[in-house]
């Protein structure tokens, strides 16, 4: 047989991933700076989670409330997050998020404007203020739109339907990353001095997600198995609302936008049960805690006929339901010949969002690895125990900026592309082909459906030890089927092909959430367990952080970094700092 050949191409910074904050990256890395960028996608260019982040991005301009400000955005993110991000990276985010937007805006995204022409802002669970900067309830897909269109014009070059199956790492310092191309299986190795790494999330490891097929969180482990250090794993976010009926598209996003607007949430009796869990933000409680709500509703026997809740915006108007969520109104009435401007519809949590990722430094999203920088939902830190809507959206554009201007000032002292060990090469064409080589072993799909099934049953939205403890097993169980995956058919366009790898990443980073689950004796955010109701302040100073040695996960405990003085009084009051009025050094 030939020997296998494979394709070389040289840049000074590749960016793993073309959602937003990899198109974010880009534009930084790419404009005025003379560097050889490539953007590389498994998918294709504007298909991304980022469009899911429907009801807009997070920016205190405070065109609503004036009392808005930066210092009350770090505020309620932090208290959103229960005080495990990062600080400073919610520091830099509250901070930059404005000029973020404007500059989006500067590059034709056409926001939805206020009476005097200003950027429309909508309230959003646990935000003090009205802050959502939106563009009806389609803000990602206006974001990505527009950055396509600004990344493509700085000269970067872009690959589209591209697996990487390897991150490549010489004398500790990143040295590009080996994949084939899905149209016909051909080899290529991107050698690059620098590499950002935005690949998003991995929210396809559960059965009802908003994610789509992308959302297997490649980034993440190709990074873990390269070396970095993933954090918080434990936490997963469940968005209180995804569609419930009909089955086919259970799960996908009912945006937060449809409460920001007005939506009230009743059960099966009629009741607005959210007075029960939080009766003073009611429906625009944290995504965690609406989320629990609407779980133990179900639990209670007052759940809708398929398992969740109502939502309403009937109240408001056919006119302004259509004009403020247009989306909304569209994807009811095609995919469930429902018209949400004239009756309740059945929404429930849904995987949406992971918190956990690769670590990371606030001020340059650098890993340990020296040269590998990673920004947006693949990266930890941010948004801590729960993500506050709309963070999203502005986290990827501060922290995409950041990477690409990272990476841009690590090329200053780096050295030249560095020379790939061909015997490395050689054993990964070798174990990419493996699949094909194997008879009758396992259906790649099926793996995934069994994993999603485990993590749905044992690690979801309510976790006890003895559910976690289950869940580990099984996963582990599961991952010794994984070297059986085997496949038909030829290298051309073949996606269970694509989807062994897709796999073998789900099964490693789920390992890395149920490890860290369980480790988490506490309720914390997104991370509920029932056997330990409580959270706990010991709790609070604690960070787990994976690594891989071989193939085993380790864990350990690093500590959270204590704020500054300056941010720490922000607390003090027990409310955000608009909210606070100060009277001879006295709340009012
Ligand atoms: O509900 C939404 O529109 C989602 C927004 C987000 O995840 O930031």
């Amino acid at each position: 047989m030939a020997q296998e050949s494979y394709e070389t191409l040289d840049y000074d910074i590749i960016i793993i991933g073309a959602g937003g904050a990899g198109l974010r990256a880009a534009v930084e890395a790419s404009e005025n700076t003379g560097l050889k960028v490539a953007v590389i996608t498994k998918s294709l260019l504007g298909k991304a989670h980022t469009v899911m982040a429907e009801g807009g991005a997070a920016a205190s301009f405070g065109n609503l409330d004036g009392q808005d400000g930066w210092e009350t955005h770090f505020y309620d993110t932090m208290r959103g997050g229960h005080f495990l991000n990062n600080y400073h990276m919610a520091e830099i985010h509250a901070k930059e998020a404005p000029d973020r937007v404007l500059e989006l805006e500067n590059w034709g995204a056409v926001f939805d404007r206020t009476p005097e022409g200003k950027i429309m802002q909508r309230a959003f669970g646990a935000h003090s203020f009205r802050r959502l900067c939106h563009i009806g309830d389609r803000t990602g897909l206006e974001l990505i739109r527009t950055m396509q269109y600004k990344a493509i014009h700085t000269g970067i070059d872009v690959f589209q339907e591209v697996t990487m199956t390897k991150l490549l790492v010489k004398n500790d310092r990143v040295a590009g990353a080996f994949g084939y191309f899905r149209a016909d299986g051909r080899f290529v190795l991107f050698r690059a001095r620098a590499v950002i790494m935005a690949t998003g999330g991995w929210g396809k490891v559960f059965k009802v997600t908003s994610n789509s097929w992308e959302s297997t969180g490649d980034g993440a482990a190709l990074a873990f198995r390269a070396g970095v250090e993933l954090m918080d794993m434990e936490m997963v976010q469940f968005h209180p609302t995804g569609m419930v009926w009909p089955p086919g598209v259970r799960g996908l996003l009912v945006t937060e936008g449809v409460r920001g607007e007005g939506g009230l949430l009743r059960n099966s009796e009629g009741e607005r049960f959210m007075e029960r869990y939080d009766p003073e933000r009611m429906e625009l409680s944290a995504r965690d805690v609406v989320a629990r709500s609407i779980f133990r509703e179900v639990q209670a026997g007052r759940g809708s006929p398929h398992g969740g809740a109502f939502l309403d915006i009937s109240h408001k108007g056919a006119e302004y339901v259509k004009r403020k969520l247009p989306g909304m109104y569209e994807q009811f009435k095609t995919l469930a010949d429902l018209d949400i401007t004239r009756e309740p519809f059945e929404v429930a949590p849904t995987c949406h969002y992971t918190m956990g990722g690769i670590r990371v430094q606030a001020e340059n999203c650098a890993t340990n690895i020296e040269g590998l920088f990673a920004a947006g939902e693949v990266a930890c830190g941010l948004h801590g125990a729960n993500r506050l809507g709309g963070n999203s959206l502005t986290d990827l554009l501060v922290f995409g900026r950041r990477a690409g201007l990272g990476a841009r000032e690590y090329l200053e002292g780096a050295g030249d592309l560095a020379d790939i060990d061909e015997a490395e090469l050689r054993a990964e064409m070798e174990r990419v082909l493996e699949p094909f080589k194997r008879e009758g072993g396992v259906n790649p799909y099926k793996v995934h459906e069994m994993l999603q099934e485990i993590m749905t049953d044992y690690v979801s939205i309510m976790r006890t030890e003895e559910l976690l403890k289950t869940g580990l097993e099984k996963v582990l169980e599961l991952k010794e089927l994984a070297p059986a995956m085997s496949i038909d058919g030829s290298r051309t366009y073949n996606p269970g092909w694509h989807a062994v790898f897709d796999v073998e990443n789900m099964l490693l980073l789920s390992e890395g959430i149920v490890r860290s689950a369980l480790e988490r004796k506490e309720s914390r955010g997104a991370h509920w367990r029932t056997d330990y109701p409580d959270e706990l302040p010991e709790w609070q100073k604690i960070n787990f952080v994976e690594t891989l040695d071989g193939s085993s996960i380790k864990l350990r405990t690093e500590p959270v970094a204590e704020m500054p003085e300056e941010l720490a009084t922000l607390f003090t009051y027990g409310k955000a700092p608009g909210l606070v009025t100060q009277v001879d050094g006295k709340e009012s």
